[in-house]
């Protein structure tokens, strides 16, 4: 079950998404000893952030929704927690404006990849910069000129063909090692009783989970074919709670996965039950076999 991501070997192809399970010492030590096949940190800041106020998670059957904020402890304290890692470790940044980006970059140290958080919905005042064509490729064009890092990027979720295409193309201007597709569904919102569930932003937040699977499915089936003629390997994200969901990541082109919502929910020990069912769907294959093999009519 193991698998290469952008020639890193991981023991299997699970891990956590960004924001959850990953934020403190204790959280990041449950992932070092479950059994995903890497570790992602908290998407961090060049400072410590409290991030929004409380309540900021909520959860239902279907799925969850956040306005966390970005509460971090900072990128030294990610920095210096890859020295203690027994496996893969992927340091999610927040690009939350280009000066502190290209600040906090300067510090990112003991890591094996970089995962560069264009996607965040709950900046009070910060658009998603993944959703602005001419400033996302802006950023990349700035990032890239000045570092030699393995970057990837965390995208948000698109919805229309040229999106689709427009992001492809910028993508493919730089040397971007995989994409991360997908973030939550930005400001929707889920009710409790007759009010919001969350506080933050009158109640709108990031949605993950079962509502997200069609959506994070189609990014990573578009992406995959409009990134077909390079190097740059697909991390999928969206409504994993189970094997088959895996299963249905690699077919539409995902070379590894993350789980959320269902992380958070039920704890590191998802990661056994649903490598273990993974296994039953992949037989004697390889994940490279199965890959992007997706049936069409
Ligand atoms: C937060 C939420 C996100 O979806 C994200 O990508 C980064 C940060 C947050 O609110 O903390």
């Amino acid at each position: 079950m193991s698998v290469s991501l952008c020639g890193i070997e991981l023991s299997n192809c699970l891990m956590n998404a960004s924001g959850c399970w990953c934020r403190t010492e204790e959280e990041l030590d449950d992932l070092n000893i479950s059994q995903s096949g890497a570790i992602v940190s908290k998407s961090c800041t060049l400072h410590y952030r409290k991030g929004n106020e409380n309540p900021r998670y909520h959860d239902n059957e279907l799925g969850s929704i956040n306005s966390m904020g970005m509460p971090n402890e900072g990128v030294d304290f990610y920095s210096k927690y890859g020295l203690h890692r027994r496996k893969p470790y992927i340091i999610s940044v927040g690009a939350l404006s280009i000066d502190e980006t290209l600040k906090t970059l300067e510090f990112v140290k003991n890591y094996d990849l970089i995962e560069l958080n264009v996607s965040c919905p709950n900046i009070v005042g910060k658009p998603q910069l993944g959703y602005d064509m001419v400033e996302l490729d802006r950023y990349l064009d700035i990032i890239f000129s000045r570092f030699n890092l393995k970057i990837g990027l965390k995208l948000p979720p698109y919805f229309d063909p040229i999106h689709f295409e427009q992001v492809a193309e910028i993508i493919k201007k730089y040397p971007v090692k995989f994409i991360t597709v997908i973030n939550s569904l930005g400001n929707g919102l889920i009710l409790k009783g007759d009010g919001v569930s969350i506080a933050p932003k009158g109640g709108l937040g990031g949605i993950g989970g079962d509502y997200c699977k069609p959506i994070a499915l189609a990014n990573v089936r578009q992406f995959y074919q409009l990134l077909k003629d390079t190097d740059i390997d697909i991390i999928g994200c969206g409504g994993i709670k189970s094997g088959r969901d895996v299963y249905e990541h690699i077919l539409c082109g995902a070379t590894a996965v993350q789980i959320g919502t269902h992380l958070v929910k039920t704890g590191t020990g998802c990661f056994g039950r649903i490598l273990n069912e993974l296994s039953k769907y992949v037989g004697d294959k390889s994940l490279n076999e199965i890959r992007g093999k997706l049936k069409v009519y």
